[in-house]
């Protein structure tokens, strides 16, 4: 008797033990984070995080009664395969809400299936090439696309008096997207096109690129490659090949002035026209909360950048369409909430367009200048309300 109403307490406990266990998984959120924290392009990890951190410090990491949790994975790098596999696990074994991050179109492009696939809602925090969205209908991006952002800058030079480009542009998706769109509006516009090339995307060495480029004497170059390291590399050749002082201008998309880099590019950079939807310099009380809580959740050593301020956005959108589920993480509610959503972002207002769930926001003409605290792109002109043009 004795013995079986042990038996019977313990099982009482075992049961509330099982409740209570199924209460704490249900009042957690996992955000699965796939991105490169290691190898050349290791600042996106960082920098995505970093953004993800400054929401939360702001916003505390609690929304609609649940808690958010971050699961962080290494994609090392452009590695498809590795992302795919991450991914994988992260539904499988750490039973992730959310696919968060990616900073690189390929890794992007490898995780689309496995979001379809398990009706988990993907947040894109960069990758940029214009297809990606139509890759599942649980993809959301809250970052830019190259057609987006290069069409201003093309129509803006012809404006601006520069009749012939050449164009440099890394060799993948958001390179040759950054192209057509370049090649497309500036034709458009009257302009001429006078050259291309595409440079390799791993360990580039520009020399040959740059001088190819001087001797096709155009008025101006067009650049786009994926920010960071490789942007201070060009900068490096084009000054040393004096592509400046032979009267060859340089206009690109502000991935190469990214905020993250720019003090470390120097000088050279000083003047350099660029279009893009985030600088650091962006006056408004949205991004200066944004830098405070950046700084307050990393630390003042890197300047947050694009991505930054993406994943910062990319926090704002989960938080916005958990309240207004409720605190469900039910795939299709959640994207039911997320398109058509407006945000008031660091970079000004921005919306998911339901139809594409791509970002429709402002896209910005700046120009390199040095201030009392260090280089930074200053805004001077704006293309309101830009969708990706190749939608
Ligand atoms: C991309 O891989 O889609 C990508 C990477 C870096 C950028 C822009 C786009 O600066």
């Amino acid at each position: 008797m004795q013995f079986q109403s042990l038996i019977k307490r313990a099982m009482i406990g075992a049961a509330m033990l099982g409740a209570a266990g199924t209460l704490q998984a249900q009042g957690v959120v996992k955000l699965g984070l796939v991105a490169e924290f290691s190898g050349p392009f290791a600042q996106y990890g960082q920098q995505i995080l970093g953004g993800m951190k400054a929401y939360m410090k702001q916003h505390g990491d609690t929304v609609a009664g649940k808690k958010i949790e971050i699961v962080q994975k290494d994609t090392t790098g452009p590695a498809p395969d590795v992302a795919k596999r991450l991914a994988q696990e992260l539904v499988t074994r750490d039973n992730v809400d959310f696919l968060v991050g990616f900073g690189l179109t390929p890794n992007a492009l490898a995780v689309a299936p496995v979001a379809t696939e398990a009706k988990k809602p993907m947040i894109i925090m960069n990758a940029a090439t214009s297809i990606i969205t139509t890759k599942s209908p649980y993809i959301v991006r809250v970052s830019m696309t190259l057609p987006q952002i290069t069409q201003p800058m093309a129509q803006w030079a012809a404006k601006n008096g520069i009749k012939k480009v050449y164009t440099v542009v890394a060799d993948y998706g958001p390179g040759l997207d950054a192209e057509a769109a370049f090649t497309k509006a500036f034709k458009a516009a009257g302009g001429e096109m006078v050259g291309s090339v595409h440079t390799p995307l791993q360990n580039p060495d520009f020399a040959p690129f740059v001088q190819r480029v001087k001797d096709a004497k155009p008025e101006a170059v067009f650049l786009f490659l994926p920010a960071g390291e490789q942007g201070i590399a060009f900068m490096k050749s084009y000054k040393e090949r004096g592509l400046a002082d032979a009267g060859i201008k340089l206009i690109a998309t502000g991935d190469i002035t990214d905020d993250g880099v720019l003090d470390a590019m120097g000088d050279p950079t000083l003047g350099l026209v660029t279009s893009f939807h985030y600088s650091a310099s962006h006056n408004s009380p949205e991004n200066m909360a944004f830098k405070k809580a950046y700084a307050e959740a990393n630390g003042t050593t890197l300047r947050p950048n694009f991505m930054a301020a993406a994943g910062y956005d990319g926090m704002a959108a989960i938080y916005e369409a958990l309240r207004k589920t409720n605190g469900s993480t039910d795939g299709d509610k959640i994207m039911a909430a997320l398109k058509g959503m407006k945000l008031s972002s660091p970079r000004g207002a921005i919306m998911i367009d339901p139809e594409t769930r791509d970002v429709v926001q402002t896209v910005y003409i700046r120009k390199v200048e040095k201030t009392g605290g260090g280089l930074y792109n200053m805004e001077f002109d704006k293309f309101p309300d830009q969708k990706d043009p190749g939608k």
